[in-house]
């Protein structure tokens, strides 16, 4: 594998108050970056000082928007140490979108050695009061410099990381969500199923129209027939329906989350199987009005688990749990963010400490 060369920033940062982080607003010491070029494939991976980028005006992801990212987590645990949670499912993630997308995709060993190496050099940013941890956000962009559409032959990795709290700035208090019936946030054969920039894009004003009406964030139907439900603002969802556990079906213009996959596969543990099948906003609205909505939650990696309180469509809301997080969505929030923090025993060999060099790609993940 190729060596990740290190240079230290002469210029620490001080850290943040660990109260009052926020998502997203503070960046760490150092990022870490390779190139790619086409004939030469990925090439000089390193850790250098955090900087701003310095990009041709034509880079073609100034124009087209050829990028993708990744969102994962490091975790500081009772002991101190620190882990990853999944992170080779995040590389293989990522090559899945570079796919789709047209972007060249890495060698997972690669993939992983670079994040561990990462969070190993920026331990010290990782925090440990409850709640918060250190958000890694990798990134590819067409870097090359052309107005004219082909495929990429020159690409940047970038790995950048932020300390953070909640992704709410409430935590686990219920949200509520507005039903959007107008824009769609993908659609099949689109880019759905790829986390690239694009669809986060496309998605900000139905979100800004539901924010600027009082709600949080909206619950996305289909792009063909707006009628079957996907995902919840930037997360996958789940509803506990009549007993029954339900998240939509992987139909690939959803994305396949890691903590909706580690959900499921938590819960199947527990003898609790989840539905994944398709759900009309129809059957949903009818549970809401027999009383058979039991609970709804949005699930991702920067919220975890954000509990529903009530959703709102075609002018009429309907309260979920009474506005309170239920008790299943606590009981999966508890077991997986234990997991997640080291504070209960991780049974499936999802935690993977940075202080170990990343084992071969093959080797370390379920
Ligand atoms: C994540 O949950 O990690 C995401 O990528 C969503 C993003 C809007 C923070």
């Amino acid at each position: 594998m190729q060596e990740i060369k290190i240079t230290r920033t002469t210029h620490p940062k001080a850290k943040p108050d660990q109260n009052s982080l926020g998502f997203g607003k503070y960046f760490t010491d150092h990022m870490l970056r390779m190139d790619y070029t086409a004939g030469i494939g990925w090439h000089d991976p390193r850790i250098v000082p955090f900087a701003n980028l310095e990009l041709h005006p034509a880079a073609v992801v100034l124009h087209y928007g050829t990028e993708i990212f990744e969102g994962l987590k490091a975790y500081r645990r009772p002991d101190g140490k620190v882990q990853l949670f999944r992170p080779m499912e995040n590389v293989r993630r990522m090559n899945n979108s570079a796919r789709r997308m047209a972007l060249p995709t890495m060698d997972e060993d690669l993939g992983l050695e670079a994040l561990r190496a990462f969070v190993e050099l920026e331990q010290d940013w990782v925090p440990s009061a409850p709640g918060t941890s250190l958000y890694l956000r990798p990134f590819v962009i067409a870097t090359e410099p052309t107005l004219a559409l082909h495929g990429i032959s020159e690409a940047a990795y970038i790995l950048i990381a932020s300390p953070v709290a909640s992704y709410f700035p409430d935590g686990l208090k219920p949200v509520d969500i507005l039903i959007e019936d107008e824009d769609v946030r993908a659609v099949r054969g689109g880019t759905g199923e790829a986390k690239c920039g694009g669809n986060y894009a496309a998605s900000t004003r139905a979100g800004d129209r539901a924010e600027d009406k009082g709600y949080s964030q909206v619950l996305w139907l289909d792009g063909v027939e707006r009628k079957y439900v996907e995902e919840v603002g930037s997360m996958n969802v789940m509803f506990k329906i009549a007993g029954e556990v339900v998240t939509p079906k992987l139909t690939g213009s959803i994305l396949p989350g890691i903590t909706r996959k580690s959900a499921i596969e938590l819960l199947a543990s527990q003898g609790v199987t989840v539905s994944e099948r398709l759900l009309s906003v129809d059957e949903l609205i009818a549970a809401a009005e027999a009383g058979q909505l039991e609970e709804a939650w949005g699930i991702g990696t920067a919220a975890i688990i954000s509990p529903i309180g009530g959703l709102a469509y075609r002018g009429k809301k309907y309260a979920i749990h009474g506005g309170e997080i239920g008790p299943f969505a606590q009981k999966l929030y508890d077991d997986l963010s234990g997991i997640q923090w080291g504070l209960k025993p991780d049974p499936f060999g999802w935690t993977f400490p940075v202080d170990q060099p990343a084992p071969d790609a093959t080797g370390s993940e379920k």
